[in-house]
């Protein structure tokens, strides 16, 4: 899946044709609040096998994801979206909990008990689980939940293939759960438009610090802003939040990517049979 935001066609026509070429099969996901029908459209001209929609009403988007014949994902965070994902006719829902990394609901559910409750709801379209889950031991916890696989973020972002900088490596390497926050403190500072109803998980940073609580006086302080542009400019702080969920105190090495999808499924398949003999 590449995260195409809100689907810059700049953007699409730099790095769609790098997946295209290498990588089957391969999808595409945006950003149902700041994308544009016409951005979709553009995209699956690139021929992906799935189109992954979060955060936001997906509807506008459906009908010509439809028409390509793609596979039509949707990420929700609560039972609201799930069932309207159904009544779109998603052939998958990937649900959120508030464990994630990166972006999600400012009153999520967690993911032990939303995913199961997301099963009963959809099914039997599949479901994928998403939050918290970075080795074969979550993805098994997910699997007997009842949902059909999980969905890992944060875990990816440290692997060889990561286009992350080599001090967010070290950070998710060293970061613990416990220093993950929720807030949409680092959206206002650096000027992000994401709507209120979501925050975003990150680790540790000067300006959560420093704004936690006061969000309506940093979205009014025009200077504030400036500083945080100035800070990151001059290296004080990082160029862009460290987007990681609670579960990344599991995260020790940096393997391949593919590596990475072997491990999962043979700790999972681990887990599976541990817990059977219990
Ligand atoms: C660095 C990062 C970037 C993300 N970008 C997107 C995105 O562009 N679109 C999206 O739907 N979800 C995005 N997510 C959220 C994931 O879809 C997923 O819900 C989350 O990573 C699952 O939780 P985990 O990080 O604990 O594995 C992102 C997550 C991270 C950590």
């Amino acid at each position: 899946m590449v995260g195409a935001g809100n689907g810059d066609r700049e953007w699409l026509d730099r790095e769609l044709p790098i997946v295209a070429s290498g990588t089957e099969p391969w999808g595409v996901g945006f950003l149902t609040w700041a994308a544009d029908a016409g951005a979709v459209e553009y995209a699956l001209e690139y021929g992906p096998k799935a189109v992954m929609l979060s955060f936001g009403d997906p509807s506008p988007f459906v009908e010509p994801i439809r028409r390509a014949g793609a596979v039509l994902i949707i990420q929700v965070t609560d039972l609201e979206e799930a069932r309207q994902a159904v009544d779109l006719g998603a052939d998958v829902i990937v649900a959120q909990g508030t464990e994630a990394g990166g972006h999600g609901a400012r009153h999520g559910r967690s993911t032990l008990p939303f995913v199961p409750v997301v099963v009963d709801l959809v099914g039997p379209v599949p479901v994928l689980a998403a939050g918290g889950i970075a080795d074969g031991r979550g993805v098994a916890a997910v699997l007997a939940l009842g949902a059909a696989g999980a969905l890992i973020g944060t875990r990816f972002q440290a692997t060889t293939e990561a286009l992350v900088d080599p001090a967010t490596t070290k950070a998710i390497l060293e970061g613990r759960g416990q220093d993950t926050e929720r807030s949409s403190v680092l959206d206002i500072a650096r000027g992000s438009r994401w709507p209120s109803k979501y925050t975003a998980r990150t680790l540790g940073h000067p300006y959560l610090d420093r704004w936690h609580g006061r969000e309506a006086e940093l979205a009014a302080d025009p200077q504030a802003k400036q500083d945080y542009q100035d800070d990151v400019a001059q290296g004080t702080i990082p160029a862009r939040p460290i987007w990681a969920g609670e579960a990344v105190d599991l995260i020790t090495d940096l393997p391949s990517a593919a590596d990475l999808v072997t491990t999962l499924a043979t700790q999972a398949e681990n887990a599976l049979a541990n817990a059977g003999r219990r």
